[in-house]
């Protein structure tokens, strides 16, 4: 698939439906709290959406059941939002997306619940600050591959490993266009960045060994050795020259 610029009017439209994903994760992330069961975040989601009239990115994606993925401890994406509790201590990574005009934006944070151990609160806080090197690493006339050497040798100098097997990806007509933008390898690598592409950054950053492994549910990825795992993603556009945060207020 040939990767696609998009115009000034277009942008500004993912700008709305960015804002309206940013607006969603934060309520969520007001509601987290021991005892609240997953599916309850879904249904939050749903509902904002409803009112908002966008339409859920992720549901009926590829099969995807729900709008939300949720994803909890050593589980890194796609967790399906279900019966399960979240418990103090947990670190819960929420990821959504919708479509507003028929353009998608594609957000995720992690967040830590009660009392969480001082290595999960860095990991956490790595994996945040590594969203932040590779946006500020998103220039024009630059490879996406300068995007996962800065996030990749960020990780690794705080002594935590950058999963390989899923990556970032450009975003807008669709949830997931070309390029894909992984968070490790060469800053030489990969196409170059030009005005008007729009991308979802997303590092994925475990505690332990990069591998991973699927559960039966065909979704739920988790980290393989069972480490703690956490997520942060933004959608952003190349907007003279540098990149603009699509998924903020
Ligand atoms: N943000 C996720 C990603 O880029 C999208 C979830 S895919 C879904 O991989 F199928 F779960 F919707
Ligand atoms: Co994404």
């Amino acid at each position: 698939m040939p990767i696609v610029l998009k115009t000034r009017d277009e942008i500004a439209i993912m700008r709305v439906a960015g804002r309206i994903v940013d607006d969603a994760l934060q309520k969520l992330v007001s509601r987290l709290r021991p005892g609240l069961v997953e599916k309850e975040l879904d249904e939050l989601v749903r509902a904002e959406f409803r009112r908002r009239k966008v339409i859920p990115a992720f549901l009926d994606y590829h099969g995807y059941p729900a709008t939300v993925c949720v994803s909890i401890n050593d589980e890194i994406v796609h967790g399906i939002p279900g019966d399960r509790e979240i418990k103090d201590g947990d670190i819960v990574s929420m990821d959504l997306g919708c479509i507003y005009k028929g353009f998608v934006a594609d957000a995720a944070v992690t967040v830590g619940v009660g009392a969480v151990s001082p290595e999960a609160q860095r990991l956490i806080e790595v994996t945040r600050q590594a969203l932040q090197r590779g946006i500020d690493a998103a220039r024009a006339e630059t490879r996406v591959g300068a995007i996962g050497a800065a996030i990749q040798s960020y990780v690794e100098g705080e002594g935590f490993s950058v999963v390989r097997e899923y990556v970032g990806h450009g975003v807008g007509r669709q949830m997931h266009e070309d390029p894909q933008v992984p968070n490790y390898g060469s800053s030489d690598s990969g196409p170059m960045l030009r005005e008007g592409m729009v991308i979802a950054i997303e590092p994925m950053v475990n505690a332990g060994d990069w591998h991973t492994k699927r559960d039966s549910d065909n979704w739920t990825v988790r980290t393989l050795d069972g480490s703690l795992s956490a997520h942060f993603e933004h959608t952003i556009a190349v907007r003279d020259g540098e990149a603009e945060v699509l998924t903020l207020p």
